[in-house]
């Protein structure tokens, strides 16, 4: 008899038996919901992030309401270049703003490592108060943005559409590219090593912008970065998801990861994802987010489509193919949770 641990979200990604297709959401918690705007109202979104009572109550809002499989803590990823030494903003409409720029090796050179995980410490104690809230049936998954799309928010400085100075680092100065990629390595390794030991059950690693890459380079600037640090949490034997934007191809430069899951963006097909990596990875995803502002029919139709691919087999966990957009409506999110339970009940095969 193998022994099941009490996650569906694990089960599942361990290809373990499950009573239905677990599901979580990318950006579960946020505006979309009534009750986080309502926080939000009286604090700043960083407050937030930093008290780990608000984190815990924020992080807790869509379990409550939706019951998903797994919890997210409630961070952000430029929480660590903020830590590293740079001034982190959240301007309204605008998104996020880190300064100075990592333009030259002085600015790198300032970056401080040195008691990271302590000046991190709002994190573990978040996830201390999370973990002892939720249900025992409910993982929680922690997570960390990837070196490549750190080092992007953390050279531009802000949201960007054409990525000119990491790209002109990377063209001008591939080394110094490099120190930072490596720093940033380590620092997410240690990080995601104190998530894990404050009770995170599970760890997902966002590689946002990894897809702005030419294929041909993408490893050496962002996938081998994912890889090293799948491979060295591995000791820590829970399970790692990868999640990397950028279709195919990049799912192709992960398949040699020690990672148990990877996940699979709204543009790639799921079909053609589970051929090529379902014997290997349990797959996450991928519900186009846009796809929750049609009707209903359709909303059963797309489900259907991802569902379809598995058979009713183990080893998927469903997802959006990115994350939730803040005006989706909140009725249609709790259509989406119940289809797919009902759905994948009918499909499973008993074993
Ligand atoms: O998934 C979850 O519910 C957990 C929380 C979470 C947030 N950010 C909260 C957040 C997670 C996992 C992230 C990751 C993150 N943050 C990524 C990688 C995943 C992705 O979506 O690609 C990136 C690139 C960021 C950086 C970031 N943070 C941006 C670009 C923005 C502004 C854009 C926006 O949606 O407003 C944020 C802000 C942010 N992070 C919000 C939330 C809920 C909105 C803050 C608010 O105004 O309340």
């Amino acid at each position: 008899m193998t022994a099941n641990s009490d996650f569906i979200y694990i089960n599942a990604i361990r290809k373990k038996p499950v009573p239905y297709t677990p599901i979580w959401i990318m950006r579960q918690a946020g505006r979309y919901l009534p009750e986080y705007q309502k926080i939000r109202s009286r604090h700043s979104f960083l407050t937030v992030c930093k008290t780990p009572e608000l984190a815990t109550e924020v992080t807790l809002q869509p379990i409550r309401r939706f019951g998903f499989d797994a919890a997210i803590l409630f961070s952000d990823i430029l929480v660590i270049p903020e830590a590293m030494g740079q001034t982190l903003e959240f301007l309204e409409n605008h998104g996020p703003k880190l300064s100075p720029q990592i333009l030259s090796e002085k600015n790198l050179e300032r970056l401080n490592t040195d008691g990271m995980t302590e000046r991190l410490s709002y994190v573990k104690n978040a996830i201390n108060m999370i973990r002892r809230e939720l249900a025992s049936e409910t993982a929680l998954i922690g997570f960390s943005g990837s070196p490549f799309t750190l080092a992007t928010y953390m050279i531009e400085g802000k949201p960007t559409r054409n990525f000119k100075y990491i790209k002109t680092m990377l063209y001008r100065e591939p080394e110094l590219l490099a120190r930072l990629l490596n720093l940033l390595t380590r620092t997410v390794t240690d990080y995601l090593r104190m998530q894990i030991e404050a009770g995170a059950d599970a760890i997902q690693i966002f590689d946002t912008w990894g897809g702005i890459l030419p294929v041909h380079l993408y490893n050496q600037f962002s996938g081998r970065f994912l890889k090293q640090i799948a491979r060295d949490l591995r000791d820590k034997n829970i399970p790692i998801t990868l999640f990397s934007k950028g279709g195919p191809d990049i799912l192709q430069a992960l398949s040699d990861s020690t990672a148990e899951m990877l996940g699979v963006d709204w543009m790639t097909d799921m079909q053609d994802a589970c051929r090529r990596f379902g014997d290997r990875f349990a797959l996450q995803g991928n519900l186009d987010p846009t796809a929750l502002y049609g009707s209903r029919d359709i909303i059963r139709k797309e489900i259907g489509h991802i569902l379809n691919v598995f058979r009713g087999k183990s080893g998927h966990v469903f997802n959006l193919g990115h994350g939730i957009l803040p005006d989706i409506p909140v009725d249609n999110v709790e259509f989406l949770v119940n289809e797919v339970r009902e759905q994948s009940a009918k499909r499973i095969v008993p074993n």
